[in-house]
């Protein structure tokens, strides 16, 4: 390793002679020696480029970014893969500039880096924090592992619209869930000690309202009240500001007509003052320059001192700062203090993440090699999975299928699949990397015969690539319909191809995609013994099958170990326990549909049409929020709700597994505010305890519903609790719920 600038180790020295200086204090020591190049340098981000193994680029862009990394003028790269070449561009930066100042390296770890873990909206559906805590440790293990240092996860924001793409990424519909799951995200990836070698910095992203894209059309505009910002929208990231989260991500929408890039009273006013929020703020990728299009800034000068201005620390991909921010100190259009701060920001992470002690502390080939693909994460990853599956029918029991069972046919595209189970922020595991269904069969022994029916997609697909999807080519469902005849029973594996959710892809139709659902009509009109596995990465509209077919499990795209995880609930080895995080529809028109709706004037129904609803649909969800079956089944008694004298209100419910099957229930506990001062929701979300139960087991459950739960924010954003009556709702799902009411006095 070539040696650090001696300028840089002065520092150090006279620094590590006085143990005890705080990170603010050596961080105050290197901003007085920086010039002001360099510490615009801090705020530059560059996506990773060149082949590092290779020579270094001699034209073109790439050699333009690696000029920059020689002055020092970069302050972090994201997408370098592995340790070699996270070593390569760390050796230049702490070698060949002039500080030594170490690079941060940041990538998209989702929902895992190689070994996958379901993608988060399948996470959510476990209501399991400790095993989404544990995924996200894992995720955090395998990529400080190849040296990346910090993750732009977790996605904490809320939708209520599937047609958005991005569902996938969070953790659904509601508030307090996806506070809970944030957080616990936010511990996994960070951990008790960010200068370890399997933590790494989180990303509270995308701040703010992403979630509430117009039409479920990605990158669209946003326009939603103060009172949905305030109580929908912000407490996520309130929750991760709270849990030291170490950077928050804004985004590439307006709120209140202000992208968020340039929104000072997002980044300022709330993050930084409200809050107290003490990280940096990252850019999304060009939303900074994006703000030319949004017609909020004139051209990339106008970026760059917008940005800065409105508190978004670190410039990824617009290239406003490294080529205009200098300039704009020098003439007053910002203020050099401004850039201190977004500086002191972002050094005092690297300082936390042990980068200035050995900023190749986590380029370590033999563990890199070690921790890839490690059993552990392996089995993990195969819990999680399991637990993330949702049953939602199981007509006559059809579920579990007997491991001897014959006559098994398998149908569907999907079956053989072992990319899209892998979901499409894949971009730093392996191809194929994923366990099909039919591979896991066929470990299993299980007898059974395949046919794929149709493609869900044809030609090439990629990260970036529209997938074309096949909506003609049916050559393969004569072969199938003639082996349904003969089958006893068919699990067909149908949804969506990997590609078809995630970012830049919504959806306005929500069915099926393809022919998928006249494959599933053909099959069914010659066999209706029929198991559907959905694989998908948003809710989907289907109400046909939830009429017809027998028994409809919800798979998700479940990561590294799917087919594992679904051949174990479809035989039993596991009994299903996830419950929706999200609404499904029965139909696009009705969306946004969620639960935790407002009442409105005219609630129904009523006799006359003048009230709330549709002529032609009905209001109800195909399945609600906190739905999902088991094998076994759950009977709630004894529920108790009492105010106490300090404005809380003590809950207690009996929960029973009324079956032989040993299972888990997902205990949910709902509110009501009946008069309050704004309009408050007909229910929300306000606990949840999941428990499993031996057969014919019971357990009280007990939650103590305190200010925190029971009060809500005004539109100026005072948070309020009012006395008065509060209905308490307990349930196995967000509408068969025991009700009583309690008045606070
Ligand atoms: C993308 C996404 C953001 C991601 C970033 C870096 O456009 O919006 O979530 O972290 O760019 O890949």
């Amino acid at each position: 390793m070539k040696s650090t600038p001696i300028i840089l180790l002065l520092i150090l020295s006279t620094i590590t002679l006085n143990a005890q200086k705080t990170i603010d204090d050596r961080v105050d020591s290197l901003i007085k020696i920086m010039t002001l190049e360099e510490k615009v340098g801090q705020m530059n981000q560059y996506n990773g480029f060149w082949e590092l193994t290779g020579p270094a680029p001699t034209d073109g862009l790439a050699s333009k970014k690696y000029k920059h990394l020689e002055l020092g003028w970069v302050g972090s790269m994201l997408n370098v893969r592995g340790v070699k070449n996270v070593r390569k561009i760390q050796e230049i930066a702490v070698n060949k500039t002039r500080l030594g100042i170490p690079i941060i390296f940041g990538f998209d770890i989702i929902h895992g880096h190689k070994t996958l873990s379901p993608i988060p909206l399948a996470e959510a559906a476990s209501w399991d924090l400790e095993a989404i805590r544990k995924s996200a440790e894992i995720a955090a293990t395998e990529a400080a592992a190849v040296g990346i240092n910090w993750t732009f996860a977790p996605m904490v924001d809320i939708s209520r619209d599937a047609r958005w793409g991005r569902v996938m990424e969070g953790a659904g519909e509601d508030t307090y869930l996806g506070t809970k799951i944030g957080v616990e995200r936010i511990k996994g990836f960070q951990g008790d000690d960010l200068s370890a070698t399997n933590t790494i910095a989180a990303t509270a992203k995308h701040f703010a309202a992403y979630g509430f894209a117009e039409s479920g059309k990605d990158y669209n505009t946003v326009d939603i009240s103060s009172s949905t910002l305030h109580n929908v929208v912000f407490p996520p990231f309130k929750a991760a500001v709270e849990n030291d989260v170490k950077t928050v991500m804004n985004a590439f929408n307006v709120v209140n007509g202000v992208p968020a890039t340039g929104n000072k009273y997002l980044q300022r006013d709330i993050l930084k003052k409200k809050w107290n929020f003490q990280g940096f703020v990252i850019s999304d990728w060009g939303s900074g320059v994006e703000m030319i299009n949004h017609g909020f800034a004139e051209n990339l000068e106008d970026v760059a001192v917008k940005s800065a201005n409105a508190g978004s620390d670190m410039d990824m991909e617009s290239y406003a700062y490294v080529n205009h921010l200098v300039a704009s100190v020098r003439n007053g259009k910002v203020k050099e203090e401004v850039v201190d701060d977004a500086v002191r920001r972002i050094l005092k992470v690297k300082f936390e993440l042990g980068l200035f002690d050995d900023p190749f502390k986590y380029c370590n080939e033999a563990r890199e090699k070690e921790m890839i693909y490690h059993p552990d994460h392996i089995a993990a990853s195969l819990d999680m999975a399991k637990k993330s599956i949702v049953l939602l029918k199981n007509e006559k029991n059809i579920l579990p299928l007997a491991k001897n069972e014959e006559g098994i046919l398998v149908v569907g595209a999907l079956a053989n699949d072992k990319n899209s189970p892998l979901g499409s922020w894949r971009i730093g595991s392996d191809d194929n990397s994923a366990v099909s269904v039919l591979e896991s069969l066929k470990e299993m022994n299980i007898d059974f015969d395949y046919e794929k029916g149709a493609d869900v997609v044809v030609g090439e697909t990629n990260f970036i690539n529209e997938v074309k999807v096949n909506n003609t080519d049916k050559s393969g469902f004569g072969t199938a319909v003639e082996a349904a005849k003969k089958a006893k029973k068919i699990i067909m594996v149908l949804g969506e191809h990997g590609f078809q959710s995630g970012e830049g892809r919504s959806r306005a139709q929500l069915g099926l995609p393809g022919i998928q659902q006249e494959l599933l009509e053909e099959i069914y009109a010659v066999n209706p013994n029929i198991v559907l596995v959905l694989m998908n990465g948003r809710p989907l509209t289907i109400p046909w099958a939830d009429e017809n077919i027998p028994a409809i499990v919800e798979a998700w795209q479940l990561g590294t170990q799917s087919g594992h995880a679904i051949t174990s609930v479809l035989f039993g080895d596991y009994n299903p326990s996830g419950k929706l995080p999200m609404t499904f529809p029965r139909s696009v028109g009705q969306i946004p549909i969620y639960y935790n709706y407002l009442p409105t004037g005219r609630p129904g129904p009523k006799k006359a049409v003048f009230w709330s609803h549709y002529s032609d649909e009905t209001n109800e969800p195909l399945y609600p929020f906190g739905y999902g079956l088991s094998y076994t089944t759950f009977e709630y008694s004894n529920f108790k709700a009492n105010a106490t004298n300090n404005n809380q209100i003590q809950v207690s419910v009996t929960v029973t597994n009324t079956g032989k099957m040993k299972g888990e229930e997902v205990v949910q506990l709902y509110i009501r505010d009946k008069v309050a001062s704004i309009s408050r929701p007909v229910k929300e979300l306000k606990g949840f305890d999941k428990i499993s139960l031996e057969g014919n087991e019971s357990k009280e459950v007990t939650f103590t519903l305190t200010e925190d739960e029971l009060g809500f924010y005004m539109p100026d954003g005072e948070f309020v609790f009012e006395k008065g009556t509060f209905e308490i709702m307990v349930g196995g799902n967000s509408k068969d719920l025991l009700r009583q009411e309690v008045i606070l006095k």
